[in-house]
């Protein structure tokens, strides 16, 4: 059998965990909101119409922040239109995804229901029909205690306290030439530089995000990063990175599996290129400040089978992207997030895309059931589990050929620790197509270490869950082992994702 070795080291800190990770997106688009979060008719609804099974589901996948309300959504939106009295606020056309959007869900719908989540708040800024005052206006709304206009308003929307909103998206892709309001790179540059200084005169303890590139497949990208953050890495805090792992992005051809699964190498390079943008910026200015990633948008999509829809009649809530994933997904998506785990001294935010029936890892049918697709399960143990520190680990592995990224690592794997009670969490995945044994080489410890360990893998790859198999794919806890040497070994069949727990 193939061999591969994980040397951990608890005391070779990377970074700490930063639990803003495991975050995910809410956008107007599609059935998220509405039909998903939203939908009054449902048994289980409450008051305000959010679904609570929904909301449940939520807080298990464990997300720690939800970004809100787009997305391309965002670069057409009036903010004020979602706030006050339900049965006034206008019906208005959402150009971005060709719907009608009823305005009955809007921002301080958002906040409560985060509230049940128990997440934190995301908001995106519209800088592609608006601007400087209008972003000013929404976070005066949002975060100034009381005694002005915007802020009294909220108040009077039963809103006393500020919300206390901290991170703040300066726009959404606006390099997207498919974008309203789609902008230069100095163009927007300079309108997110003037935003972000007038937002922060308005509150100063406010964290913003430039928008980066939406794929490092835009002819525009490096450069596009390069002239955004000579115009604004004074102002903010976070550059953004968007992608989306396609597992056929060409349909006249077959599926090619093998770089489909080793799509995180090539999230390893992009979370790289923008560190390096950013800093050559930084070094330019004579900065000491170094910038943060924001991942704000991740996931796979089987985008090849979208088409935008420009042909038919706008429509509320129509369902857009619903992807039913599979296990080899599932195996792409906890690899993605050891990835994000492994630059946790750069990344700081990442948010899967999105959160319910738009690409997400909840399905819910309206008025029916709802259910975790099989990319829950890998996030929701990832979330649960990782441990405080991220540590440098030493993996040696065997490596197999890719056609899109060459050779890669048949292994990949991230080590956590709580640095008080030794614990240490391991994140691995086999992404080839042979079984290998993965021998984790663990500190000494007298006692010895008992290992819990949970995969996640089937010999159907293309198998999904369905509202009648909610469970086909569900994560499989082996019986918890003790070893007394400082070394574990863990069998990791073919196409598998792994969690293992050590404890003393
Ligand atoms: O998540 C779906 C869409 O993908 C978002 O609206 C946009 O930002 C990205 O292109």
């Amino acid at each position: 059998m193939k061999q591969a070795t994980l040397a951990i080291d608890p005391a070779s800190r990377l970074a700490d965990t930063d639990r803003r990770l495991f975050g995910s997106f809410v956008e107007h688009m599609g059935r998220c909101v509405y039909g998903g979060i939203h939908d009054p008719d449902h048994r289980r609804a409450d008051e305000a119409g959010q679904r609570a099974d929904v909301a449940e589901l939520a807080r298990e996948l464990g997300v720690t922040v939800v970004r809100y309300p787009g997305g391309n959504f965002v670069s057409g939106y009036r903010w004020e239109d979602g706030v006050g009295p339900v049965g006034d606020r206008p019906r208005r056309l959402d150009l971005a995804w060709r719907s009608i959007e009823p305005n009955t869900f809007g921002l301080n719908e958002y906040m409560s229901w985060l509230g049940q989540v128990g997440a934190e708040p995301m908001l995106a800024v519209n800088l592609g029909t608006r601007g400087v005052a209008e972003a000013c206006d929404l976070l005066e709304y949002c975060n100034h205690p009381g005694g002005t206009a915007l802020s009294d308003l909220r108040r009077k929307h039963g809103r006393a306290e500020p919300y206390g909103v901290r991170l703040w998206c300066l726009g959404n892709e606006m390099d997207g030439p498919w974008q309203v309001g789609h902008k230069t790179a100095d163009e927007y540059g300079r309108l997110a530089a003037e935003t972000a200084k007038a937002m922060r005169l308005v509150d100063p303890g406010i964290e913003l995000v430039a928008c980066g590139s939406s794929s490092s497949t835009m002819p525009t990208f490096g450069s596009w990063e390069a002239t955004v953050l000579e115009h604004t890495y004074d102002q903010v805090d976070y550059v953004s990175l968007h992608s989306y792992y396609d597992p056929q992005p060409d349909l006249s051809v077959p599926a090619d599996l093998d770089s489909f699964l080793a799509s995180a190498t090539d999230m390893d390079a992009f979370i790289d290129a923008v560190v390096s943008t950013a800093d050559h910026v930084g070094a330019k200015l004579r900065s000491r400040k170094r910038l943060k990633l924001s991942y704000d948008e991740w996931n796979v999509w089987y985008q090849s089978r979208f088409t935008q829809p420009i042909e038919r009649e706008f429509m509320t809530a129509p369902p857009l992207i619903e992807d039913d994933y599979n296990a080899a997904d599932a195996v792409v998506v906890g690899n993605l997030l050891i990835s994000l785990l492994r630059h946790a001294d750069r990344v700081g935010v990442a948010n899967q895309a999105q959160l319910v029936n738009v690409i997400a890892p909840i399905r819910t049918i309206p008025g029916g059931p709802s259910w975790r697709q099989s990319i829950f399960h890998p996030f929701a143990l990832t979330a649960r589990h990782a441990l405080p520190t991220v540590l440098h680990a030493e993996l040696s592995a065997p490596r197999h050929h890719t056609r899109r990224y060459g050779d890669v690592s048949d292994v990949d794997a991230v080590a956590t620790t709580d640095a008080e009670t030794g614990e240490l969490a391991v994140f691995a995945v086999n992404r080839g197509r042979e079984p290998v044994e993965l021998a984790v080489r663990l500190p000494d410890h007298a006692g010895g270490w008992t290992v819990e360990h949970t995969e996640l893998a089937d010999d159907d790859l293309t198998a999904v869950n369905t509202p009648e198999a909610p469970d086909r794919i569900a994560p499989r806890r082996h019986a918890p082992t003790g070893t007394e040497a400082a070394r574990h070994t863990a069998a990791l069949p073919p196409v598998s994702w792994h969690l293992l727990r050590f404890t003393r």
